[in-house]
């Protein structure tokens, strides 16, 4: 099991670097290219762990993916009725996003998938998508859920929908925000028989719409209201060309470095700047994080930047209502950001983050605690009390969560002496190159494996 040593710095981090690109943005691209007519030309495919879990359960169900040069992928779609039936269980990792938009998919399917995951995934509740997908008429099984009753976990079994039967229309009301629901629900709305409207609290990432909507499918959305209207659609996507962003979610780990580490300057270029995603920006911002964003404007249909971050003095805020799902995977980060700032900060409206890859306000409130931050569980959300000077080194255990470990990493470049982030091998989730990266500007980091 992989250990990392992180150093305390010596030396403020300097640089300007690439960071992986978007995971959420790769998963839609395998995905609809999978499922377009014809070959669709990906760049800038980083092969994080999780991406890589799409591609290997497309190839599964027939669909032909190439890697002409490093980094570039050609999909070769099969249309939405070309997919075949596997012959092998397909393992989505430790991928919720590839186990729910598949699920979507496969849900009007004429044959059966069984989609199975790693420890930590066949932990986290299915039910938010198996739901609305039964009431539309798929037919899918999991394993009853030992604490709350009435949801599932993986193992699913999905399909086959019966002939003659097709996916009924769907208006959904989801109880949380989450863009792997919306995602799961529009890509069953490809092959329904009528409308599929879905109002979320607040809106989540909207990848999958642009994707979409670039693609002719007749999606509309008025703010947190989607709706798809297949009447008059042909059913047929042609192929494309997708040159994917940097990812907003793993550029933070190197600002948030950046900012605490003193006098340190770094850039993370070509990053995705979608205002789905840009939570931990403002965020950071009110904090009184030093911070830049030069525009690039857009590329795919979706903005860039690059963002330039300098360590500065900050101060704490309150987190919370339609910035935590802008924020979604950022709030572990933020959390290392509120241990450097003067005062107390308030995250709120945070539930979801119980059923992430780990319950990160619980595992977050551990980290910081080893580290001789004080911090205080809520149920919706945790206070940390920002502390000056050296932090105490920690000995702390990612839980298998690629996000903890980066942010117990970067937290350790501020503490007294070494610290050990055992159980760090999950990185490559997302990010297989951090610590790599955060060498090259200028962090002692040692592997033990
Ligand atoms: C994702 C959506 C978010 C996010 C995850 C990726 C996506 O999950 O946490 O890392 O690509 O759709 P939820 O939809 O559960 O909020």
């Amino acid at each position: 099991m992989t250990t990392l040593i992180v150093h305390p710095a010596t030396q403020p981090l300097a640089g300007s670097v690439p960071v992986p690109s978007d995971k959420s943005i790769g998963h839609r691209a395998l995905l609809f290219g999978a499922l377009c007519h014809g070959d669709s030309h990906i760049a800038g495919f980083s092969h994080g762990e999780d991406n890589v879990s799409t591609a290997t359960c497309l190839r599964a169900m027939g669909v032909v993916i190439e890697e002409p040069a490093p980094d570039e992928l050609v999909v070769t779609g099969v249309g939405l009725d070309g997919l075949k039936a596997p012959t092998r269980d397909l393992d989505c990792g430790n991928s919720g996003t590839t186990m729910r938009l598949l699920c979507g998919a496969l849900a009007a399917q004429r044959f059966r998938a069984t989609l199975v995951g790693d420890e930590t995934l066949s932990r986290r509740p299915m039910m938010r998508v198996v739901g609305p997908l039964r009431a539309r008429g798929a037919v899918i099984e999991g394993r009853p859920h030992p604490a709350r009753p009435g949801d599932v976990l993986a193992p699913l079994v999905v399909g086959p929908l019966p002939s003659g039967r097709s996916l009924t229309p769907l208006e959904h009301d989801s109880p949380v925000a989450s863009a792997q629901v919306k995602s799961a629900l529009l890509l069953s709305g490809l092959y329904a028989a009528g409308v599929t409207r879905l109002r979320e609290p607040t809106v989540s990432r909207d990848h999958t719409e642009r994707m979409l909507s670039a693609l002719g499918v007749p999606v509309r959305t008025i703010g947190s209201l989607v709706e798809l209207d297949p009447a008059g659609w042909d059913r047929r996507m042609p192929a494309f060309d997708v040159t994917i962003p940097g990812d907003i979610s793993a550029a933070a780990f190197l600002l948030t470095a950046a900012q605490i580490v003193d006098g340190s300057r770094v850039t993370a270029r070509g990053v995705g700047n979608n205002p789905t995603r840009t939570g931990i920006l403002e965020i950071a911002r009110d904090m009184g994080a030093g911070l830049a964003v030069e525009s690039h404007g857009e590329r795919s249909g979706e903005p860039v930047a690059d963002i330039h971050a300098w360590s500065a003095t900050m101060c704490a805020i309150a987190i919370g209502g339609e910035t935590v799902p802008r924020a979604i995977d950022e709030i572990p980060i933020a959390c290392a950001l509120a241990a450097r700032a003067r005062g107390t900060t308030r995250i709120r409206d945070a539930e979801e983050l119980r059923h992430k890859e780990s319950d990160r306000i619980a595992t977050m409130a551990a980290v910081l605690r080893a580290f001789g931050v004080s911090a205080t569980e809520h149920p919706d959300g945790l206070d940390v009390e920002g502390r000056d000077g050296p932090l105490d080194p920690a000995d702390v255990d990612s839980k298998g969560d690629h996000r903890i470990a980066m942010t117990a990493t970067v937290l350790a470049l501020v503490a007294r002496g070494p610290t050990r982030v055992r159980d760090a091998a999950c990185i490559a989730t997302s990010y297989p190159k951090f610590v790599a990266t955060l060498r090259a500007l200028g962090a002692q980091i040692d592997v033990e494996a």
